[in-house]
């Protein structure tokens, strides 16, 4: 923890997002910007501020996150700039010796560098040090003018002459301001600009006319990388995917092929997992060490244990918990079921509402008929049952112990233990005798 109050900057407009939902809420990897930034930042602060619109502070996304997080939703009641909306986060509530300002636009920061950011803010005492970075397409970002290692300006874009457009260093948008110039200069700031907003980055030229200090902490251009519209959405989420399966790779997950494998934020892969190329891991997704996920294979809300083979072609829906060494093959769907080790389900089946005891079979094509058109039911398969192919299981049914289900039953009563069920028509033969009128 840093002794920092973090304000998160989430309540502008999102005009260039051309989308009804707030762009803050806008996910990358399967998870809002914004929850993305607030996972750094309740790791650095306990007094975190979330300056926000009236549309996004009703909306239901956002009101889970301010349980999740305890979250203070500030709102802003008109959207007036940068400056504007870090000051409304300060105004009612004491903070800390140093404001960090965070965009909840801008979700690929890292811990690491925010703690640099800190370190090298109170090693320098600066009154404001400031994320940058340099990229070979500057365009729409503030450029950031220094002078012998001391930052003394940054421009806007929109406000930018064609000498400073070719700039490379830009702003990131994050910065750490100290209290003092909090208190004293945010209000100096004027909206004499193109855009006629109070801009935050105008801090910088104050404080310098004060004889102040700013600096530059220079970041790697992927975590600075902001969202303002659907291609930016696009590009965070395929740096996010590289950054996120590179880490994986390192810590030893095997990934066959990453660049064709998409893995959600929250998703949890063991080291010596191992995931074959065009697999989508979905929210919520356990995969333990051991596992083997095989091609074209949906996985969500699912805890795989390890020892499972899964796929290819599976689909593994939320709710469901795959024990040791489960095997799941091509075209079975698995939904709200746990499956117990040893259980298999190889062909085209759907298992929905259900719990396999250890070791049972449940052969190709049987399908569990969980509804009855208003309600869903469960059935309980007990260990070592062994359900012949294209079976139904007219659920809520159980089925103890070591039974045996012919292949083709349509099963509707409760089977004991030990019993082979044969519940399907018998097979009649008719000879063909020919006609009779002749
Ligand atoms: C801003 C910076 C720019 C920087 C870029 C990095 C300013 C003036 N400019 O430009 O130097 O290079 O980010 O991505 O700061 N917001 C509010 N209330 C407002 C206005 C904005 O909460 O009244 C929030 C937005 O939701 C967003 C963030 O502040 O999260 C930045 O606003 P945005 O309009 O996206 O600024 P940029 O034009 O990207
Ligand atoms: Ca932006």
């Amino acid at each position: 923890m840093l002794p920092v109050s973090v304000v998160i900057l989430a309540a502008g407009k999102g005009t260039r997002m051309k989308s009804d939902l707030p762009k803050v809420l806008h996910q990358v990897a399967n998870m809002t910007m914004l929850e993305h930034v607030l996972n750094k930042a309740v790791q650095v602060s306990d007094d975190i501020r979330v300056i926000t619109s009236e549309e996004l502070r009703s909306h239901s996304e956002y009101q889970k996150l301010e349980t999740k997080f305890s979250i203070k939703t500030i709102l802003q009641k008109e959207r007036l700039g940068t400056a504007n909306a870090v000051s409304e986060g300060l105004k009612n509530a004491d903070y800390r010796d140093n404001v960090l300002v965070l965009y909840a636009d801008t979700p690929l920061i890292t811990l690491p560098t925010l703690y640099e950011l800190f370190s090298s803010h109170v090693s320098s005492s600066s009154q404001v040090t400031v994320i940058g970075f340099e990229t070979d397409n500057p365009e729409g970002y503030g450029r950031l003018i220094e002078d012998e290692g001391k930052l003394i300006r940054i421009v806007e874009d929109k406000d930018a002459d064609l000498e400073i457009k070719n700039i490379r260093l830009c702003n990131s948008g994050m910065m750490i301001i100290d209290k003092n110039s909090c208190q004293n200069l945010l209000n100096k700031i004027d909206n004499n600009n193109t855009a006629k907003e109070y801009y935050l980055t105008d801090i910088i030229r104050i404080i310098c006319n004060y004889s102040g200090k700013c600096k530059v902490v220079r970041a790697d251009s992927i975590e600075a990388k902001g969202v303002n519209d659907l291609i930016q959405l696009a590009e965070v989420d395929k740096l996010f995917q590289q950054r996120f399966k590179r880490n994986l790779m390192e810590l030893g997950v095997v990934l066959l092929d990453p660049d064709n494998l998409y893995i959600s934020a929250d998703a949890i892969i063991e080291p010596g997992a191992k995931v074959y190329p065009n697999v989508y891991i979905d929210k919520e997704t356990i995969i333990k060490s051991g596992a083997t996920i095989y091609p074209f294979s949906h996985l969500a809300g699912v805890v795989v244990e390890k020892g499972c083979e899964i796929g290819p072609f599976a689909r593994i829906r939320p709710s469901t918990q795959l024990s040791e060494g489960v095997k799941i093959g091509n075209f079975v769907e698995v939904k709200n079921a746990q499956l117990a080790a040893g259980s298999k389900a190889s062909h085209l089946s759907y298992i929905g509402d259900a719990f396999i005891g250890a070791r049972s079979n449940i052969g190709a094509g049987t399908i569990f008929c969980n509804y009855d058109g208003k309600n869903k039911h469960k059935s309980n398969i007990e260990e070592e049952v062994f359900i012949g192919s294209n079976s139904c299981i007219i659920s809520p049914i159980n089925i103890k112990k070591n039974a045996k289900i012919a292949a083709g039953s349509v099963i509707t009563h409760d089977v004991a233990e030990n019993e082979l069920v044969i519940a399907r028509a018998r097979q009649v033969h008719y000879q063909n005798k020919g006609t009779s009128d002749k």
